[in-house]
């Protein structure tokens, strides 16, 4: 079957954060990270089927849920887990944020490398402990763990977790196993426990490449690991709140859920269904999304490349694009860009780099030529102001 990604879809008055934050204006939103896509329709009939009973309440993830999920990992990416290392949650970033909680005591240290999604770098401080940023290193338009600084960072005896990103937000990268192997190494070396977001796992836009989990990649390393997962960015999910965490060192997992215990609510049950309907029915729309947003990652790299000055490494995964526009220089970029382009970009600062703006790029072709047009124009003169 061939499913519709061209078409425009309206999604002004569904409260939608990213459309209603430019409400009553003409400008194009491509911040917050969803899809301006339907989500695919076999997960919307398995919804609509569930709504013939009017009943919901308090829901186990039942034996076909955990079922859907084991086969997807162990298709997807040659991963044999056992339905006890399962810990069901509403989102990821509850599961990042009781990771926090979970080890290590006041003041102990959290690791991260920045840019990162803006959460990884809140965190730690509600929870009392230190964040310790370890920024990633740029050379050529190519990020990459900076492992000696690392290691440095690990070495402090207050150091106790490490939060991984991968593939990562924002820069795009689809680290490959050395990569991953090397930040594990560091983590057996000063006993760290890992907790890795790969809440992004398939969106792979580099075809010749595949998305390996942390813990596949470093399969001795597993039991000082938390691998957290949904379908919700992959199969156009967000906000429908269906998380996993993955954690197969059973003190490890005691310890997670001793922290999440009355503080983390379960999964709801519409979300079990949506999470099931995807990983059972529809690897075709998988596919097809790929393909699209290959196309529309090329026509962005095509207009930046145009642009003097302007930035950015090449996305090898996810569909946020990371645009180092330090060249324009601009006090307040994202307003400037609103102002000057009619376009809503995420600013670069929360992330950890205010030189950089993220662009969404999940949507149509349509909207996506259109933004690229205003925001050519509006490169264009400003480059012209500061010639
Ligand atoms: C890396 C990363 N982690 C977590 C989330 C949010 O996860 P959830 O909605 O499941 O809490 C996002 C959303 O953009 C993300 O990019």
């Amino acid at each position: 079957m061939q499913y519709d990604f061209d078409t425009v879809l309206d999604r002004k008055n569904t409260d939608s954060i990213k459309w209603d934050k430019y409400a009553g204006t003409d400008i194009i939103p491509l911040w917050v990270a969803d899809m301006d896509f339907p989500m695919p329709p076999p997960v919307h009939h398995a919804l609509m089927e569930r709504m013939q009973h009017p009943a919901l309440g308090y829901t186990i993830a039942g034996d076909s849920v955990v079922e859907a999920t084991l086969e997807h990992l162990k298709q997807s990416y040659g991963w044999t887990v056992d339905p006890e290392w399962l810990v069901w949650l509403p989102g990821v970033v509850s599961g990042l944020s009781n990771a926090c909680r979970a080890w290590g005591e006041a003041g102990d240290h959290m690791i991260t490398s920045s840019p990162i999604y803006y959460h990884f770098l809140g965190i730690a401080e509600p929870a009392g402990r230190e964040l310790v940023d370890v920024p990633l290193r740029e050379k050529d338009n190519h990020w990459s763990f900076d492992i000696p600084a690392l290691e440095k960072a690990a070495a402090n005896p207050r150091a106790k977790l490490l939060m991984l990103c991968s593939p990562h937000n924002p820069v795009g990268r689809l680290f490959d196993a050395e990569e991953l192997q090397a930040v594990m190494a560091i983590a057996r070396q000063y006993d760290l426990v890992v907790v890795s977001d790969e809440i992004h796992d398939g969106i792979v836009l580099d075809e010749e490449r595949a998305f390996i989990p942390t813990a596949v990649a470093c399969p001795e390393d597993t039991d000082r690991l938390v691998t957290l997962m949904s379908p919700s960015k992959m199969y156009n999910l967000a906000g429908n709140n269906c998380s996993y965490a993955i954690i197969s060192d059973p003190t490890l997992r005691a310890q997670f859920n001793y922290h999440a215990k009355g503080a983390i609510p379960p999964a709801t049950p519409l979300s079990y269904v949506a999470l099931e309907a995807s990983y059972r029915h529809c690897d075709e729309w998988r596919d097809q999304l790929l393909e699209y947003l290959r196309g529309n990652r090329d026509l962005l790299q095509t207009s930046v490349d145009k642009l003097d000055g302007l930035r950015m490494p090449r996305l090898e995964a996810t569909y946020l694009a990371w645009i180092d526009i330090s060249n324009l220089r601009l006090n307040d970029a994202p307003t400037w860009f609103e102002q000057h382009a009619r376009l809503g970009f995420s600013p670069g600062e929360p992330f950890g780099d205010a030189n950089y703006i993220r662009i969404n790029l999940a949507c149509s072709r349509t909207t996506l030529r259109e933004a690229l047009n205003r925001f050519e124009q509006a490169v264009q003169a400003r480059l012209q102001e500061l010639a």
